[in-house]
C-alpha cells in the first residue's frame, strides 16, 4: 500500500520535526532564565507577569509583539525587544511551547 507508506512517512517526519523543536525550545529558554527564573516562575525585573501563567498562544503573541511593535509592553520592554531581535519565528514557537509544556502554572 503506497498511500499507507506515504502517510506513515509523513507521520515520522512530523515526529522528528517536533522533537527538534522541543530540543530547540529548551536551548532557547536558557537565555530567558536569568530574568524569568529557571521555570519561568519569576516576575522579571521591572515586569509584572509570570510567564508560566500564560498559555502557549499568549506567550507567542507577546514575543511576536515585542519583536515587531516597538510600542508594545511596559517600561522595561527594551529588555524583551533586545532579546527578540535574535529569535527566529521557529525559536519563538519552540520556546513558548517549551515553557507551556514544562512549567505552566494554572491561574
Ligand atoms: C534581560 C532580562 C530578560 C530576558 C533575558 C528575557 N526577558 Fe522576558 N521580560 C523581561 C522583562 C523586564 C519583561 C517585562 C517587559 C515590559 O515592561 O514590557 C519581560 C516580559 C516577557 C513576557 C511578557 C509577559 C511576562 O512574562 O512578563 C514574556 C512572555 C517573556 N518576557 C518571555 C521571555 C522569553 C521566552 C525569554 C527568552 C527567550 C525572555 N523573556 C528573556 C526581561 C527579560
Amino acid at each position: 500500500m503506497k498511500i499507507g507508506k506515504i502517510i506513515v512517512g509523513a507521520i515520522l517526519v512530523a515526529g522528528v520535526v517536533t522533537t527538534i523543536n522541543a530540543a530547540d525550545g529548551a536551548k532557547v529558554f536558557k537565555r530567558c532564565i536569568v530574568c524569568h527564573g529557571k521555570s519561568a516562575e519569576k516576575v522579571p525585573p521591572g515586569g509584572s507577569i509570570v510567564s508560566a501563567t500564560l498559555s502557549a498562544e499568549e506567550i507567542k503573541k507577546s514575543l511576536r509583539l515585542y519583536k515587531t511593535d516597538k510600542n508594545h509592553g511596559g517600561k522595561m520592554k527594551v529588555n524583551m525587544q533586545t532579546q527578540m531581535k535574535t529569535l527566529s519565528e521557529e525559536d519563538i514557537d519552540a520556546v513558548a511551547d517549551y515553557i507551556f509544556k514544562n512549567f505552566h502554572i494554572a491561574k
